[in-house]
């Protein structure tokens, strides 16, 4: 059969409350037109994020229940290490509330002022946890992974010849480790290859040094090297999971996105001394090392999400729908990200309102006017969330995009044909969009908080 079906049927529904154009006006002045301050219920559509927003099985609701809250050795947390394991192999298991406390423990352990890190693209929370140290955050991936035109099927792979070059000039002795983020969610959502995982392995080892991922769509990855990476079209989902990890020393993770739990995230690594130090973290910012920040019902969730994540029907209906939804708005003449990634379709803002030049954020623009229409929420990734350096001065960022990020699990193929039509609509209108300014900005994380007004 060609139609993919959603690989579940729905057992219990949530209303969403209707509103009307001139409501939505309102509610986005009210919130001086940051998407982040509106209020849920006045949101039709939201695809702010994929991040804590997936609908739980009747299994993990079930897991819930046999959650144990004790404070110290929980059989939630065994249940948990066992899931995790079963995935990533690490010596080391800590849990944290969620992937940005991972983030905060592990780079305020291994990182300080005179250090720099590498990435393929540091994801906001992750870059923003490793300035909070002084520390600087630097950005590698292949040339293709800047140009959401060109088509590649692995764009969120790490420029290997530059991370050589930038370990040479930086010293590896002002870099404590090098990171990989799959998918690469501030690039696309774009996969890694088995191939570049392998060859950032290679260099870090001839350089002496450990590679994290943040792992946050380790399971989305994965399907994506099953069906692209010669080689891999007949191994089971689980087996490239587990390859993907054997070549790192530690992984930070949101369990919000391939967890497929609503909250909950980890660190894991492999080094002893760290580990101790990172534990010690631990329970001074979340709590003791067998809950880390979470409930024992969070971690049987997450436990079960583990399981679920690594199905093969899940896998392919996810990504065959993601890519769904960007075929649709392509079509309509729409520029996006090409190819679509895995957890969002992202809109090409700066190439569809050329008439707003980046730092009147044309990204802001759109996402506004996507809510005004239809009451759809996206994100922009761009110059409103990037352009500010540490050192206060502003600048374009790579890209302007807007992500409409598809929560797992959660809405219809009628919810997206509705977003489908309302970007056309946007699309036709396009001429009249105005560039923003922001009236009021916090110096980290401003697009979270910031206010904005028209030019
Ligand atoms: C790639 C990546 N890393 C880290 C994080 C941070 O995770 P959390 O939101 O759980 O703090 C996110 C969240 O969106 C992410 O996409």
């Amino acid at each position: 059969m060609k139609t993919i079906i959603e690989p579940f049927r729905i057992k219990s529904v949530e209303p969403i409350r209707m509103t009307t154009r001139e409501e939505r006006e309102q509610y986005i002045r009210d919130a001086y037109y940051n998407l982040f301050s509106l209020h849920s219920d006045d949101v039709l559509i939201d695809l702010l994020t994929d991040s804590g927003t997936s609908s739980m099985s009747a299994r993990q609701w079930g897991a819930i229940m046999e959650g144990d809250e004790s404070y110290a050795g929980s059989p939630s947390f065994y249940r948990f290490r066992a899931a995790v394991n079963n995935l990533m192999p690490f010596k080391y298991l800590i849990p944290a509330h969620q992937g940005r406390a991972a983030e905060s423990i592990l780079f305020t352990v291994v990182a300080n002022a005179s250090h720099s890190i590498p990435n393929n693209t540091h994801f906001d929370t992750t870059r923003a946890n490793v300035e909070a140290q002084g520390a600087e955050a630097v950005d590698l991936v292949i040339e293709e992974g800047k140009h959401p035109e060109t088509e590649h099927p692995f764009k969120g792979n790490m420029d290997i010849e530059a991370l050589v070059r930038f370990i040479r000039e930086r010293g590896v002795e002002n870099i404590p480790l090098c990171m990989l983020t799959v998918t690469n969610n501030s690039g696309g959502g774009q996969p890694v290859s088995m191939e570049n995982i392998r060859q950032t392995r290679e260099v870090c080892d001839r350089y002496g040094l450990p590679l994290f991922i943040d792992a946050c769509r380790f399971a989305e990855n994965a399907w994506f090297i099953k069906l692209r990476e010669p080689g891999y079209e007949d191994k089971a989902v689980i087996d490239i999971v587990r390859e993907m990890f054997s070549y790192a020393d530690g992984c930070t993770m949101s369990a919000k996105k391939d967890g497929l739990a609503n909250i909950g995230g980890w660190l894991a690594m492999n080094n002893e001394d760290w580990a101790v130090e990172c534990r010690n973290r631990l329970i001074l910012t979340e709590g003791f090392s067998t809950y880390g920040g979470l409930s024992g019902r969070d971690l049987e969730a997450i436990a079960v999400g583990l399981e679920e994540v690594v199905d093969e029907d899940y896998l392919r209906y996810r990504i065959a729908s993601t890519e769904y939804v960007a075929r649709h708005i392509s079509e309509t003449g729409v520029p996006i990200m090409k190819p679509a990634g895995g957890h969002a379709v992202y809109i090409d803002a700066r190439r569809m309102l050329p008439h707003i030049p980046p730092l009147q954020y044309p990204g802001q623009s759109l996402a506004v006017e996507l809510y005004k229409v239809g009451g759809i929420r996206g994100c922009e990734i761009g110059t409103a969330m990037f352009g500010l350096r540490p050192n206060g001065k502003e600048e374009p960022a790579h890209m302007d995009l807007v992500r409409l990020a598809i929560p797992r699990r959660m809405y219809t193929q009628a919810h997206m044909d509705f977003v489908i039509e309302v970007v056309s609509e946007v699309y036709e209108n396009r001429d009249s969009l105005r560039g923003m300014k922001f009236i009021r900005q916090p110096p980290a994380l401003r697009h979270f908080t910031g206010r904005f007004d028209y030019l």
